[in-house]
């Protein structure tokens, strides 16, 4: 019996399957925002790998993924990357995802992602309204800029996440967003809405969310427009089982809140065939976001 479970567990782990990467293409910013889990802009090192095509696809198309996240700091500081990304992953089928601040978004961009993968679609920073967007994001122009991206690419027919990090100053301020995306008209769009996690310039800034997260749910019934989702992985964290987070150097680990961190450091990317197993404080793990249980 010990000896099956050893031989399953080995299997297992040869043939992790890998749903999701978040692929953090550089910790370098255009912005500085005041609740940046990762400090991007400021932290240290910021000389990314330069990884070639034969490279990425070498990864990807190892293990497949079904979505990989172009994020970062600012992954359109990056866009070569962002493009191999596109190629490698419609080469068999995977969805390449876009976590921008809206800054650098061109029609020019959105063209070519169309063009190199059909499964692109977008997450857009949008954190309240007008002036507590531009406060927390330390630009006059955040604001505008977001919702311009968010038009661009919703008109376009991509998929549009409009991503809002909640806290305790803008938690009142979601009906108004709710109210300015629905009355875009554009059923794209989907307001995705997550709890502050205190890492980085967050815990720094004192930044949280003290309400019960679930009370946020009575939201999804103010639009008939857009799709408003709070639930939080649908109460599962799949970092480190089936979910990876990739550092701008190649690193891999559970999770992106935890990519500073070399005790959870799972490999990096040019360890093929991977000996990637699951973290196992990951997958003991039962609910919907281990870093805000952690931190
Ligand atoms: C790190 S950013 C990278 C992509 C891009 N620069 C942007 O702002 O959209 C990815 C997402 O994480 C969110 N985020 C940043 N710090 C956070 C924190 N402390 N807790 C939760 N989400 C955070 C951002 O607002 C953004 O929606
Ligand atoms: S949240 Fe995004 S835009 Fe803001 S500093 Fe962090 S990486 Fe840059």
């Amino acid at each position: 019996m010990v000896a099956l479970k050893i031989k399953l567990k080995l299997w297992y782990n040869i043939v992790m399957k890998i749903k999701e990467v978040r692929h953090l293409l550089t910790y370098g910013c255009n912005l500085r925002c005041q609740h940046c889990y990762l400090s991007a802009g400021e932290v240290g090192d910021n000389k990314p790998a330069d990884l070639s095509q034969e490279e990425v696809d070498r990864f990807y198309h190892y293990f497949k993924p079904d979505v990989v996240s172009a994020t970062g700091g600012e992954p359109l500081l990056r866009i070569e990357m962002v493009y191999k990304l596109a190629k490698s992953l419609a080469a068999y089928g995977g969805a390449l995802e876009i976590v921008t601040n809206g800054f650098m978004l061109t029609k020019g961009i959105a063209d070519e992602l169309k063009k190199l993968n059909k499964k692109t679609f977008f997450q857009i920073s949008l954190d309240g309204t007008k002036d507590y967007h531009n406060k927390i994001r330390k630009s006059p122009l955040a604001y505008d800029n977001a919702m311009d991206a968010i038009k661009l690419v919703a008109g376009k027919g991509f998929v549009t996440k409009v991503r809002l990090t909640a806290t305790n100053e803008n938690v009142k301020q979601i009906p108004k967003v709710i109210e300015a995306l629905s009355s875009l008209g554009n059923e794209n769009i989907r307001l995705v809405i997550r709890p502050v996690v205190a890492k980085g310039r967050a815990k720094a800034n004192d930044l949280k969310l003290d309400i019960d997260y679930k009370e946020l749910e009575s939201l999804k019934e103010l639009s008939e427009v857009i799709i408003v989702e709070t639930t939080d992985n649908e109460g599962k964290c799949g970092c480190g089982t089936d979910t990876i987070a990739i550092d701008p150097f190649g690193g891999i680990y559970p999770c992106t809140y935890f990519v500073f961190d070399e005790n959870y450091k799972m490999g990096n990317i040019w360890d093929l065939p991977s000996k990637l197993t699951e973290n196992e404080e990951f997958a003991g793990f039962k609910g919907a976001c281990y870093a805000r249980q952690a931190v």
